[in-house]
This record gives structure tokens, sequence and C-alpha cells, in this order.
């Protein structure tokens, strides 16, 4: 009988998307499946067990849905971070560089009271531009990371060691 599939099994890679020279992880492949899907948010909470957590923050556009999961797993509520124009409320913004271009994050600026123990989650750490911004949108209100969780992590780009100096405690389920 074969192995069972790993959560690196799960996910394909696009060549050239968006742009020519980057190899994409395509994680709907991984969502799409019913015991892949569900191996990856246990394996993202595994670290975490026990540890008192108050909100899990996702990166748009997949850390919503493992975000979701996450926090429903947890039975604690979820906040969105999202890029420019897109909350309609009182926001807060980050710039950041892009492994492909530049943008802007935002979070509503009372979604995270002071003090709050805060999970963030996206699916993938390239350059950690996108992670550093929310790490620093969440600690702007106050919100104290406990923990920075990704599926797929591309060490090459040097997320994980940028997070790491930033003295976050990161884990992520493959490369
Ligand atoms: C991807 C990915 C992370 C980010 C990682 O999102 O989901 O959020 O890039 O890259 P970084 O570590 O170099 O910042 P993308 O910007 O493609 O946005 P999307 O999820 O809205 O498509
Ligand atoms: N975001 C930044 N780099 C990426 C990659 N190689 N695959 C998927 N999402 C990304």
């Amino acid at each position: 009988m074969p192995p069972p599939k790993t959560v690196k099994d799960y996910i394909r890679t696009i060549v050239d998307f968006p742009h020519d020279g980057v190899m994409f992880r395509d994680v709907t492949t991984l969502f799409a499946d019913p015991r892949g899907f569900r191996i990856a948010i246990d394996q993202m909470l595994h670290p975490y067990a026990g540890q008192p957590i108050d909100k899990v923050v996702g990166l748009e556009a997949r850390g919503f849905i493992l975000g979701g999961a996450i926090a429903h797993q947890l039975s604690v509520g979820f906040v969105p971070i999202r890029k420019k124009g897109k909350l309609p409320g009182a926001v807060i913004s980050e710039e950041y560089q892009l492994e492909y271009g530049e943008a802007v994050v935002e979070l509503h600026d009372d979604a995270i009271s002071a003090g709050e123990r805060v999970l963030l989650v996206d699916d993938l750490l390239a350059t950690g531009g996108t992670a550093a911004a929310g790490i620093r949108l969440v600690e702007r209100l106050g919100g104290e990371i406990t923990g920075c969780a990704f599926i797929v992590d591309l060490p090459d780009l040097g997320g994980h060691a940028r997070l790491t100096e930033m003295g976050m405690e990161v884990h992520t389920l493959c490369a």
C-alpha cells in the first residue's frame, strides 16, 4: 500500500503565474480535497495546542480560508487583513513589497484590542513582506503575536528568516 499523501502532495505548482519566472504554489487543490484540507488545518493548529489565543488574523485571500477554519476550531474570532480599499470601516494601513510588486494591506482599527493574543495565518511565506506588514498592523493596535502559521515556506526568498529576526514564532508545513 502506498504511504498516505502529505500536505505537500496535494499542492500543485503552476509555472510562470502570475508572471514569467514565478513558480506559483497553488493550494486550491489542497483546499478542494477533504482529507488534504483537514490534515492541513490540524497540522497548522498542532504547535499551538494548549496555548491561549484570543483571535485568528488571516491575510487576504487564502489566509481567510485557513484562518476561518482555524478560528472555528479554536472557538475564537476571525479578523481579516485586506488589500487596500476593501474594508468598510476605519482602518490602519501598511505598505509592503511582494515577490512580484508592491501593495498596501489594511486592518479595521477596532478589530484587535490591546493585549489580545493573535495567531497570524496565511497559505504561503515567500519574502515575508505580506506577513511583516500584517504583524505591524496587529502590533500597532497593541495585539501580541503568539505565532505565525503558513502551509508553504519558500525559505530561499527570505521570509522565514525575516519573521524569525522580528522575534516571531513561525510554523510552516512544507517547502
Ligand atoms: C500571496 C500569498 C501570501 C503572499 C506571500 O498572496 O498568499 O499572502 O503572497 O508573499 P510574501 O511572503 O512575499 O509577502 P498574494 O499577494 O498573491 O495575494 P492574494 O492571496 O490576494 O492572491
Ligand atoms: N506569493 C508569493 N510568491 C508565491 C508563490 N510562489 N506561490 C504562491 N503564492 C505566492
